[in-house]
């Protein structure tokens, strides 16, 4: 929740945070930054995973992604697929700021994913 609160979303005004705790411990978090160029946007996810992956952390166990919504805000799909790359089967927790919460793995939400095994 504090991640996202440092989110620069003056286009579309959708906050996300999100939170990546690596198996040795280390949380990584990062938060959507929107470009006037909107396409050059990224998403909070991929912010706290390349932070993570640029600080020398290598598995990870879960990752929480945090947005303003009743519906639980679920990771795009370039997410997924990037999460996939570098973290594999790792659980996501999806949280509103109500309290509302609900954890998953990655394979449930991307169950047939492209990657490196198949070349
Ligand atoms: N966004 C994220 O940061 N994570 C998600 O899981 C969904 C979408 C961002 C991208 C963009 O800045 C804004 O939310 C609206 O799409």
């Amino acid at each position: 929740m504090q991640a996202r609160e440092k989110a620069q979303a003056l286009y579309s005004q959708f906050k996300v945070g999100s939170a990546l705790l690596a198996t040795d411990g280390r949380v990584f978090t990062g938060c959507n930054l929107e470009s006037s160029s909107y396409g050059l946007t990224i998403c909070s996810e991929r912010v706290a995973l390349f932070k993570a992956l640029s600080e020398g952390a290598k598995e990870f166990v879960r990752i929480v992604v945090v947005a303003d919504t009743e519906e639980l805000t679920a990771p795009c799909g370039a997410c997924r697929q990037v999460m996939w790359d570098f973290c594999g089967d790792i659980e996501v927790v999806m949280a509103n700021l109500r309290g509302g919460s609900k954890t998953v793995r990655l394979c449930q939400l991307f169950p047939h994913p492209f990657g490196s095994h198949l070349f």
